[in-house]
């Protein structure tokens, strides 16, 4: 009985937790193509620029990345190594963790396995979905991670987005005295995001550079997957070769019963 109680209790849990997220939020699709080198060197580039400062990705070494995204250790010398002294070094970040808890009131989380617990939809849409919300201590906001600590560190290439709510009747009622009372309740939810302020990038040029961001995240969780797609071509070359072999043995095999 008490085992039931628990799976019935352990089912009922997701449901719950998307009772209590509120409204979910529609997120946008991403084409992830991790072959397209070109946008993952690009990705690279935004995180050791932008993230790194805060977030760590502490299971990956800038020279194995230059090996796997195809930059060389002298480029990535003069253009990468802002965080550490030496090509061999983990990618740690900047900011030491004591400080970033006073800062933020969180310590930034590492972030290479975010693409595989939120999901690459998730991490695209939540690095475009920042807005102003002067009641934040950051001044920002975010639509997927409602009061979310860390600031829109890319705001000047996207520029300044504003919450659009809309107003939304719901009928409701009240029986007092066996009496039904119909009413209508107002309640303000959120609508879309409208640009205020441009930014240097236009809203295809941001996506792009997001979704260059979001290939490097993806790569990050599971480096391996590069390898394997490379393992992977040559398994199949050498499969067709050996079924050239393995027909021609089997002919000759038959020859004479035939
Ligand atoms: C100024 C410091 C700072 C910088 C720079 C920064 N972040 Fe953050 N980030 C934070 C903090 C703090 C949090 C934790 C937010 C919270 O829990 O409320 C966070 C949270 C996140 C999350 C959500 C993690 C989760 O819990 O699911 C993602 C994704 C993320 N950051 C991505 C990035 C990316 C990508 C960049 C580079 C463009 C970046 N961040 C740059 C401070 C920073």
């Amino acid at each position: 009985m008490k085992t039931l109680a628990l799976i019935l209790f352990l089912l009922s849990l997701p449901g719950y937790a998307q009772a209590s997220g509120g409204e979910s939020v529609k997120l946008d699709p991403v084409n992830i193509d991790l072959n397209d080198k070109d946008s993952l060197q690009r990705g690279a580039r935004i995180f050791v620029n932008f993230c790194l400062s805060c977030h760590s990705a502490s299971y990956m070494r800038y020279n194995r990345m230059g090996q796997d995204l195809g930059i060389s250790e002298e480029l990535i010398k003069e253009n990468l190594l802002f965080a550490a002294d030496k090509v061999g070094d983990l990618m740690k970040a900047v900011m030491p963790k004591d400080d970033a808890k006073l800062w933020f009131g969180v310590v930034p989380p590492d972030l290479s396995l975010i693409t595989r617990s939120r999901s690459p939809e998730w991490v695209y849409t939540y690095l475009r979905s920042f807005y102003r919300d002067n009641k934040s201590p950051s001044g920002w906001n975010n639509v997927v991670f409602p009061n979310v600590a860390m600031p829109h560190v890319l705001y000047e290439w996207q520029g300044d987005q504003r919450a659009v709510y809309k107003t939304v009747k719901r009928k409701s009622h009240v029986v007092i005295d066996g009496n039904r009372i119909e009413k209508e309740i107002e309640t303000e939810v959120f609508d879309r995001l409208e640009l205020e302020k441009p930014g240097s990038m236009t809203a295809k040029e941001y996506d792009k550079a997001m979704l260059n961001l979001t290939h490097f995240l993806v790569y990050l969780g599971e480096p391996a997957k590069l390898v394997r797609y490379r393992i992977g071509i040559y398994v199949l070359i050498f499969l067709v070769v050996f079924l050239v072999f393995a027909y021609l043995l089997k002919k000759e095999y038959w020859k004479d019963i035939h």
